[in-house]
């Protein structure tokens, strides 16, 4: 199975109701083998017609801490979401959506088989870790994913509207991450 294959099985998914509602599947993007791979939570209104993760407000400031933090451009990362089809009204993902998707997230994090992780937000975050606090208890520190390290930080649309804290929150996490991806993908 490759990222073309499973993205085409995506794109003809109708696991769960966000089929229905959906303008485009947002699949991922990227580069197929990054050492980087960020995991949100699930396509917005700008994703869904667009489908490309991150294109929206919350993108654009994700795009800026990429260059600020870490000096690279999102084609240098893989990043997906935690559901593929945007939410109606972007509210959050069911439980019954999240699991329906789930195998589409774990072979990309197969595939590409990045050596650090960052999920933006309490979904990718609870979801990935088998955890259930919240962003702001699980972020601050690394865990061991697998082989890889992942780093849990806020979701940029949190840092959109909580502002200059939350903001130097996902700063600090993505220095964090680019210094794991030095010490283990360099
Ligand atoms: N928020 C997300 O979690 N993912 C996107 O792709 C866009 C906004």
């Amino acid at each position: 199975m490759t990222l073309q294959e499973l993205r085409s099985q995506a794109l003809a998914c109708t696991r769960c109701q966000l089929a229905g509602g959906r303008t485009q599947v947002v699949f991922g993007v990227g580069d197929p083998h990054a050492a980087l791979m960020l995991v949100g939570e699930g396509p917005g209104q700008q994703e869904d017609l667009q489908g490309e993760p991150f294109v929206g407000r919350s993108g654009q400031l994700l795009d800026k801490l990429l260059h600020q933090e870490l000096g690279i451009d999102r084609s240098r990362c893989y990043i997906a979401n935690v559901v593929k089809c945007r939410p109606p009204g972007n509210r959050d993902p069911l439980p019954a959506e999240i699991e329906a998707c789930r195998p589409f997230l774990d072979a990309q994090l197969r595939l590409v088989h990045p050596a650090v992780v960052v999920t933006l937000g309490n979904f990718a975050s609870r979801l990935l870790l088998g955890r259930s606090e919240g962003i702001t208890k699980l972020r601050g520190r690394a865990y061991r994913f697998g082989d890889a390290h992942l780093v849990p930080t806020y979701h940029p649309a949190a840092a959109l509207r909580g502002g200059g804290e939350v903001v130097a929150g996902m700063r600090a996490d993505l220095v964090r991450a680019k210094r794991l991806l030095a010490a283990f993908a360099p």
